[in-house]
């Protein structure tokens, strides 16, 4: 409405001239008016215009005898149309998650139009331009631009009569700005400015006068004081008001005009509104709005699989889709804000699984609205469709047999790694040398000639690993040490035999195939499963000859790997995870080797641009996020039953890492043994008299020059004859460290 008066004014101050002599008041005011005739507001404008024109020259109190003449014009501006459909988008939008495609269903159900008071003047003008509305029935907008337009002319027509009854004259004169400069066509100074065009809009800016419409006036800005729209609920071919909107109250089921007289936050009414009856005679709202594709249901291709049917192939008692990939479609179509009427037809010809990539295709030619199953998401396909977030991740990986590995001569070696072995050699010797030193002097088996202690030292120690040694130990140090020692040699006992187990019996596997890049540089066949898109990954990304792979059907898998690529089978097969374990659920002769080598998922298929696909990934994130994709899963998929047994040996080889605490132990004990073993001799060497010393005056300290053969020759003194030796002196030493070192 708001752009329909300045149309009327602008035309209106170049336009009015005195029909007259100089009479203040003329007896004819012309006016211009101009609409777009082709149109749903100029048509009903110019009926409304006319009517106006005629209400207000029938009462001559109006003008005081003037006569209002108005001239309608033609323009093609219908942008006061396009400003109130997006009105209209913006605020249907905002009311709730319909998505624009839902609009034009939407508008036939609720709509707009400009709101207007009840009043008598308004049913008699419904009844005057009743024919007009009855033509553009359907039009709700409509009633409401005839109204605007007709106050508007009353407007003015007041407007005007206020103009003159202030003195106001209609004038025209030149303007030293209307010139034309460039002596162009439109001879600017031909025209005249209207004088009293300042006084005018005063006039009509303090309009304010009870029209068909409510109360007409403007604001400081020049808007129309409180605009309001009703709410129409469309039913058939009826209608029903369902409540209001306007800019002072929001939406409301009380009319606007109720409501301006009133503080805003009493209002008990404040954004509500009578329900909506929806199609179908119901008040219950509906889940949505049908997926607009002019009424039919959308034509769904899916994979006619022949192996791993578990995915999706048809019922052959139902004739129907079934599967896992069914199941994650349904349930992401039941999620969706709005129904989506689909058929399921099923693509290939039942003999061998269907070329995937042609099913793509299809959808891409718009032969399908969308395809439904296992289909990977790859950018060749993903450049001709849209693709839904990923149900299942699903990359390539290479399917090889594994063989039993032969018995190594060397196999005894293996539980432990090369480190481990040389560091529990070392401390054999070690603790052998640990006791031997702490036994020496106490106990004669650990005396002897040289030769003969030396084997002592590494026989004693081996034939602990048995707990077999012979000699015993008489010194506590010594003991102390054997028993930390021999608890270590339990461990790692224990650990070698049970490593040595597993090695023998359960890591007997082994495969040729080591990995894509060995599988690509070398000669054999690969298979693919047929239909799939590994084929053109493997000759176009990993450029393998077509001539070296094989299409396979998932069934003739296990024999061509078996068969082996040399007698007319393969050495390895390239396929998805997905189909792969549950392959090998039932094969366990074979194994994946190495990592995925591709991270593919599979999708749902949608033409380019589809509001579905957007809509369906949502609806699957939505079901992986509550568990749902996964119940789905176990549903159709039990566990795999065998696992890769390729892992390397190595693995399995128990190293330092798990055993240094334990040895760390040990080597302390020692440490500890030796250090109070030695104190106890050191001090027995300074404070007792030996064989070595018979200097008596010098027994409390050992003098520089003394040789350290002189210590080491002590320390090979028997502790008997050591304490023999204090008998004969009389003299025992403080401490009693001979006791000590005994017991
Ligand atoms: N999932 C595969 C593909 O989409 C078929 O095996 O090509």
């Amino acid at each position: 409405m708001l752009s329909l008066l300045p149309l009327l004014l602008c035309i209106f101050s170049s336009t009015i001239r005195a029909a007259q002599g100089p009479s203040p008041r003329p007896s004819v005011v012309h006016v211009g008016a101009l609409l777009t005739f082709d149109s749903t507001i100029g048509r009903v404008a110019k009926v409304a215009i006319d009517a106006a024109r005629e209400d207000v020259n029938s009462d001559p109190a109006v003008l005081a005898g003037t006569r209002l003449d108005i001239e309608m014009r033609d323009t093609n501006c219908s942008g006061f149309l396009g400003m109130a459909e997006d009105w209209l988008s913006s605020l249907l939008d905002s009311k709730g998650p319909l998505s624009s495609y839902t609009m034009s269903t939407m508008q036939g159900i609720i709509t707009l139009r400009q709101h207007t008071e009840e009043s008598e003047r308004k049913s008699d003008l419904i009844s005057r331009w009743g024919n007009l509305t009855r033509k553009e029935s359907g039009n709700f907008r409509l009633n409401s631009y005839g109204f605007y337009a007709y106050d508007t002319v009353w407007m003015l027509a007041k407007a005007i009569d206020s103009f003159f009854d202030d003195g106001g004259i209609i004038s025209f004169s030149n303007d030293s700005r209307l010139q034309d400069s460039t002596a162009g066509t439109l001879h600017l100074d031909a025209m005249n400015i209207f004088n009293g065009g300042d006084l005018l809009l005063d006039k009509v800016r303090s309009t304010h006068f009870d029209g068909s419409t409510g109360v007409f006036q403007f604001d400081s800005d020049g808007n129309l004081i409180h605009p309001a729209y009703d709410i129409i609920n469309v039913i058939g071919t009826g209608s029903r008001t369902i409540g209001y909107w306007s800019n002072y109250s929001g939406l409301s089921v009380v009319p606007p005009e109720t409501l301006y007289t009133k503080p805003l936050n009493v209002s008990p009414s404040r954004d509500q509104l009578y329900s909506v009856i929806w199609p179908g005679e119901t008040t219950i709202r509906p889940r949505g709005w049908v997926f607009p594709n002019n009424g039919k249901e959308l034509k769904i291709g899916y994979p006619l699989r022949v192996g791993y049917t578990e995915f999706v192939s048809k019922s052959p008692t139902t004739d129907t889709a079934k599967g896992y990939c069914i199941d994650v479609f349904t349930a992401a179509v039941n999620l969706l804000p709005y129904a989506v009427p689909f058929k399921l037809i099923p693509f290939g010809d039942g003999h061998d699984n269907p070329n995937y990539t042609a099913l793509v295709n299809m959808v891409a030619t718009q032969e399908f609205d969308a395809a439904v199953g296992d289909i990977a998401i790859v950018t060749s396909r993903t450049k001709i469709v849209d693709f839904t977030q990923p149900y299942l991740s699903s990359g390539l990986v290479i399917l090889a047999p594994i063989r039993r590995r032969k018995s190594n001569a060397w196999a005894f070696l293996q539980p432990f790694t090369l480190e481990m072995w040389c560091v529990i050699g070392i401390l054999f010797i070690m603790i052998g040398t640990v006791v031997w030193t702490l036994e020496h002097r106490l106990n004669d088996e650990f005396r002897g000639p040289p030769r003969k202690q030396l084997i002592t030292i590494f026989w004693f120690s081996f034939s602990t690993l048995f707990f077999a040694h012979r000699e015993s130990t008489v010194s506590t140090l010594g003991r102390s040490v054997l028993l930390i020692w021999l608890f270590v040699v339990l461990i790692i006992q224990s650990s070698y035999t049970a490593s040595l187990t597993s090695i023998l019996t359960v890591q007997k596997l082994s495969t040729t195939v080591e990995g894509i890049e060995s599988l690509r540089t070398g000669n054999g066949f690969i298979g693919f499963q047929v239909g799939s898109f590994a084929e053109n990954y493997m000759v176009e990304e990993l450029r393998i000859p077509r001539s070296r792979l094989k299409a396979l059907s998932p069934e003739e898998y296990a024999g061509a790997l078996e068969l082996g690529s040399d007698n007319g089978g393969v050495t390895a097969i390239v396929d998805e995870l997905g189909y792969v374990e549950i392959f090998l659920s039932k094969n366990c002769q074979f194994s994946i080797v190495g990592p995925e080598f591709t991270k593919n998922g599979w999708g749902f298929v949608f033409q380019r641009d589809s509001p579905l696909a957007v809509d369906m990934s949502t609806a699957i994130l939505t079901l992986s996020e509550n568990g749902d994709l996964q119940r789905i899963h176990d549903k159709w998929f039990t566990r795999a039953a065998c696992f890769s047994e390729s892992e390397e040996i190595d693995s399995e080889r128990l190293s330092l890492s798990s055993f240094w605490g334990l040895f760390l132990i040990c080597g302390i004990s020692c440490f500890l043994a030796l250090v109070i073993y030695l104190t106890g001799v050191i001090y027995q060497y300074i404070h007792l008299p030996s064989t070595h010393q018979q200097d008596p005056s010098s027994h409390r300290m050992p003098k520089l020059g003394r040789s350290l053969r002189e210590f080491f020759s002590f320390l090979n003194d028997k502790e008997e004859d050591v304490q023999k030796r204090y008998s004969q002196r009389g003299h025992k030493p403080d401490g009693d460290v001979s006791v000590n070192l005994e017991t």
